[in-house]
């Protein structure tokens, strides 16, 4: 085999108010629609995934909580239902995916390879979180398109940030490794959110945009400064920052993610698309492309 090669890495945060605000059939809550501007930037990312054509599409969510390892979903085709534990009044949605479990099983075989604690999840009646069911459905509504999805270890949290930020580096190698043995196209899903300070009251309808503004206004700062040196390209300075990005905004990018997509793509310095910027809950939520196809970076190119 051989030849595969990542084509694009986007930030694709998961606020599953996105989902209920648009109303899909999977879901069961109905909205009177919100957070546009948002649902709209997603639409754009839509657009630019289906002119790539990938074979598949890789997830990292920070949702799905594994306290031992980085587990890999290990079966073919999985449904059921995915509910939101914090707003299950917005999110109750019938899910049905199928998983590349070749490449998945190649991931967690080169994360081992390169001393991670690894793991393939087998359970044919799996849950799967919200936040990978929503990046995906936000980017790929058709669902025609298989997935690979990696739990959250969640390391930075239970060691120091920076230790924790060092194996989602390692995690995004392997991941590379893999996809270039495998000979897929493959799009990297990064489900962060930025800054991630919230409220604590829904407002009645939860739709109500008069209330939807940012929380925090450090936080939003600090969202519009991060996101300005990614539409520059400045990759090497965001990361040198992202420490203190975490701790002052208490970024959603500690959970892994953002870094293991740009350990993955191996962190080029390359003008970051920014689709649309917009609050959940008083949380920064922006969709970005990074479009390897492009920018020449993808032997596609
Ligand atoms: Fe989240």
């Amino acid at each position: 085999m051989g030849k595969g090669e990542i084509v694009a890495g986007y930030l694709a945060p998961h606020p599953p108010h996105l989902v209920y605000g648009e109303n899909p059939p999977q879901n069961e809550p109905r909205s009177q629609g919100g957070w546009e501007p948002l649902r709209w930037a997603y639409e754009r990312a839509r657009k630019t995934l289906d002119e790539l054509k990938p074979d598949v599409l890789l997830v990292h969510s920070p949702h799905w909580i594994t306290q031992q390892g980085h587990h890999f979903l290990g079966v073919p085709h999985l449904t059921g239902k995915s509910v939101d534990p914090i707003f299950p009044n917005l999110f109750r949605y019938q899910f049905e995916l199928n998983v590349d479990v070749e490449l998945a099983q190649a991931c967690a075989e080169e994360g081992a390879r390169l001393g991670l604690t690894t793991k393939m999840m087998r359970n044919p009646k799996f849950r799967v979180d919200y936040g990978t069911i929503t990046t995906l459905h936000m980017m790929r509504p058709q669902w025609d398109i298989p997935v690979v999805g990696i739990s959250a270890n969640n390391s930075p949290y239970y060691l120091s940030t920076r230790e924790g930020l060092e194996e989602m580096d390692i995690l995004g190698r392997a991941t590379r490794a893999a996809i270039e043995a495998s000979g897929r196209r493959a799009v990297l899903l990064a489900s962060n959110t930025l800054c991630h300070y919230h409220f604590h009251e829904e407002p009645e309808p939860p739709e109500d945009m008069s209330k939807e503004h940012p929380e925090n206004m450090a936080g939003y700062l600090w969202d519009m400064r991060i996101i300005d040196l990614l539409r520059q390209g400045r990759v090497k300075e965001t990361f040198e920052l992202l420490p203190k990005f975490i701790d002052e905004a208490f970024a959603e990018v500690k959970s892994g993610a953002f870094t293991w997509m740009f350990s993955a793509m191996g962190y080029p310095e390359l003008a970051g698309e920014l689709h649309g910027y917009g609050t959940v809950i008083g949380t920064g939520n922006a969709v970005m492309e990074w479009n390897l196809v492009k920018a020449g970076l993808a032997r596609a190119a």
